[in-house]
C-alpha cells in the first residue's frame, strides 16, 4: 500500500486560513458516513510513517484548558499482545453471562474485537495529573480531560479512514489489569483500546447494524428546544 506523508506536522500552519468549499463539505460528510468500527482486518503491515502521522493528526483535538492529556502506547511485545487478549476473553466471558436465551445467542455470535488480526494496537490513557492546563475548566467538570482524550480518538479514527484503515475500539477490558499489562503510570486513566489496521470490508452501516443487535435510532427529535 502507497503511503506519502502529508503536510501533517501539527506545528505546520496555513499563511491563508483554508476555504472549505461545497465539494470538499461533501466529501467531509461522505467520511463520516463511511466510518466504521473495524473488527475484520487484513493482515498487511501499516507503515510506522502512516501511524505517526494518525497519532499526530489526534494531537490537533480540542482539549480543557489545552491540557492534552493524551498518552498513546503503541503495544507491540507478543507477550503484552496476548495479555491483553486473554483479558478481553475473560471480559467478554463475563458479558456473554449478563445475556439470557436469543439474546445470549447473539452476542456470542459478535465479532466484538480484531485483536488477533489487527497489525497495530495502540493503548490510550488521559494523564490524570497532568499540569498543562493549569485546571482551567476542570474545577466543576474533572471528567473533561478523559474527555479531551475521546476527542482526540474520533480525529484519529477519522483520519484513519480517510486513509484507508480502519479502527475498532476495544472497551470489553478491565482497565487495572489493562495498566498493569502495560506498566504505565497510576495517574493514567484508561481510556480506550484501538485497534487499526486495512480493513478486509468496507461498509455504509454499523457491523451491529448488520448483525441486527441495534439498529440505527430514527431521526426527529433528537434536537430538543427550551
Ligand atoms: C467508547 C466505545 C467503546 C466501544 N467498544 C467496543 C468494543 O469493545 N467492541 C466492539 O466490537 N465495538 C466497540 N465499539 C464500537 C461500537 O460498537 C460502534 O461504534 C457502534 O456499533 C457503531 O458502529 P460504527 O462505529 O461502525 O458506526 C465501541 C465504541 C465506542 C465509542
Amino acid at each position: 500500500m502507497d503511503f506519502a506523508p502529508s503536510q501533517t506536522d501539527p506545528a505546520h500552519t496555513c499563511q491563508h486560513p483554508p476555504v472549505f468549499d461545497d465539494a470538499f463539505f461533501e466529501q467531509l460528510i461522505d467520511l463520516f458516513r463511511w466510518r466504521r468500527d473495524v473488527r475484520r482486518f487484513r493482515t498487511d503491515p501499516v507503515p510506522q510513517a502512516l501511524v505517526e502521522e494518525l497519532v499526530s493528526m489526534a494531537t490537533l483535538a480540542p482539549s480543557v484548558g489545552n491540557s492534552q492529556p493524551w498518552r498513546f502506547i503503541s503495544v507491540e511485545s507478543r507477550e503484552r499482545r496476548q495479555k491483553v487478549i486473554e483479558d478481553f476473553n475473560l471480559c467478554n466471558a463475563e458479558a456473554l453471562k449478563t445475556y439470557e436465551g436469543e439474546r445470549a445467542a447473539r452476542y456470542a455470535r459478535l465479532k466484538l474485537s480484531g485483536l488477533r488480526e489487527a497489525p497495530i494496537h495502540l493503548a490510550v490513557f488521559c494523564d490524570m495529573e497532568t499540569l498543562a492546563g493549569k485546571r482551567l475548566g476542570r474545577l466543576t467538570m474533572p471528567e473533561t480531560l478523559s474527555y479531551s482524550v475521546v476527542a482526540a480518538i474520533q480525529i484519529l479514527w477519522l483520519a484513519a479512514r480517510a486513509r484507508g484503515l480502519g479502527l475498532g475500539w476495544v472497551s470489553i477490558l478491565h482497565p487495572d489489569v489493562l495498566k498493569k499489562t502495560l506498566d504505565v503510570p497510576a495517574e493514567w486513566q484508561f481510556i480506550a483500546y484501538l485497534c487499526l489496521g486495512y480493513p478486509q470490508e468496507e461498509h455504509e452501516d454499523p457491523e451491529l447494524v448488520r448483525s441486527q443487535w441495534q439498529a440505527r435510532l430514527a431521526e426527529p427529535g433528537r434536537l430538543l428546544h427550551r
